[in-house]
């Protein structure tokens, strides 16, 4: 066996939230590029199904199914219908996710605010891993990645002329991803009796849908490339190397990891 046939995912079955775009987008299709039949899971249909053509069109079985994450009964509903349908679940990618608005801490949205980042962006996560498991276990082999974030390492530095201006999109955010990156610890201690590993990756500032703001405020991004030792932002396919090293039997060693990607923006 050489190093790299490791890396290969032929055969296996894998699903991916919030694979419409961005970081989602990036890691199905380089699992599929890897061997894996993936299913697509998401909220934008159309986006969803363009991720769908591009595996089908690397000869690997695909499907879109809409699921909203943050409800526990749509997710045992998907996680059903990939098992059913690509024939088994080996790989799960819990990626989906929202950056919240940047209500102020006192303003009277910021509770309604705080629980739907809690529930998109950590309860998700959750319901995930535990409906996923349902088929695993079984099995005896799972490898679950979720995307937390350097968010739950660091608090950005967002703001414009001195005054802090994310509000409770910093806050609530970086606090569901520090849970992520807990929970993926917690749960792997628990599953690995199971033979399935739990894993996270924490991307920095990364250019995705979900950065727009960033990409059209120069002040933002002048402090993004400043404060960042790589000097730029990352792009969503740069994530997908340590992805497919998570839910590959190269991590045979790796669980409870939190792989930060960052351009080493934590490291100052
Ligand atoms: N872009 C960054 O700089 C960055 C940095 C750190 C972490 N992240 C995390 O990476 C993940 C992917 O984000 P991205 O940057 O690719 O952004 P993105 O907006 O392109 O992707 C997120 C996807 O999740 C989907 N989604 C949102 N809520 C959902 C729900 N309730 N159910 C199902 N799908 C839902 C969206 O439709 C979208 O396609 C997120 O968890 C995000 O928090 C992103």
């Amino acid at each position: 066996m050489n190093d790299l046939s490791r890396f290969d995912l032929t055969g296996r079955k894998a699903l991916v939230t919030g694979a419409a775009g961005g970081i989602g987008k990036a890691s199905a299709i380089a699992m599929a590029k890897a061997g894996a039949d993936v299913a697509v899971i998401d909220l934008k249909e159309e986006m969803g199904r363009e991720t769908v053509e591009e595996i089908l069109a690397l000869g690997r079985k695909s499907i879109y199914i809409h699921c909203d994450v943050s409800d526990l009964e749509q997710v045992s509903e998907m996680v059903k219908e990939v098992v059913d349908t690509l024939g088994g679940l080996d790989i799960a990618h819990n990626n989906a996710g929202i950056s919240g608005e940047p209500i102020p801490l006192m303003d009277e949205g910021a509770i309604d605010e705080w629980k739907k980042v809690m529930e998109v962006d950590l309860f998700s996560v959750f319901y995930c891993c535990r409906e996923e498991a349902k088929y695993m276990i079984p099995q005896r082999y799972g490898k679950i990645v979720n995307t937390a974030s350097m968010s739950g390492t660091i608090v950005n530095s967002m703001e414009l002329g001195g005054v802090p201006v994310a509000g409770m999109a910093m806050i609530s955010y970086a606090t569901a991803k520090a849970g992520v990156k807990h929970l993926t610890k917690a749960l792997a201690v628990e599953l690995i009796q199971h033979n399935i590993y739990v894993n996270s990756i924490s991307p920095g500032y990364i250019i995705t849908p979900m950065t727009q703001i960033i990409q059209d405020t120069p002040e933002f991004l002048e402090v993004e490339n400043r404060t960042t030792p790589i000097h730029r932002q990352g792009e969503a396919e740069e994530m997908a190397g340590g992805v497919l090293y998570l839910v590959s039997d190269a991590s045979s060693y790796t669980t409870g990891h939190d792989l930060l990607m960052d351009g080493g923006h934590t490291v100052w």
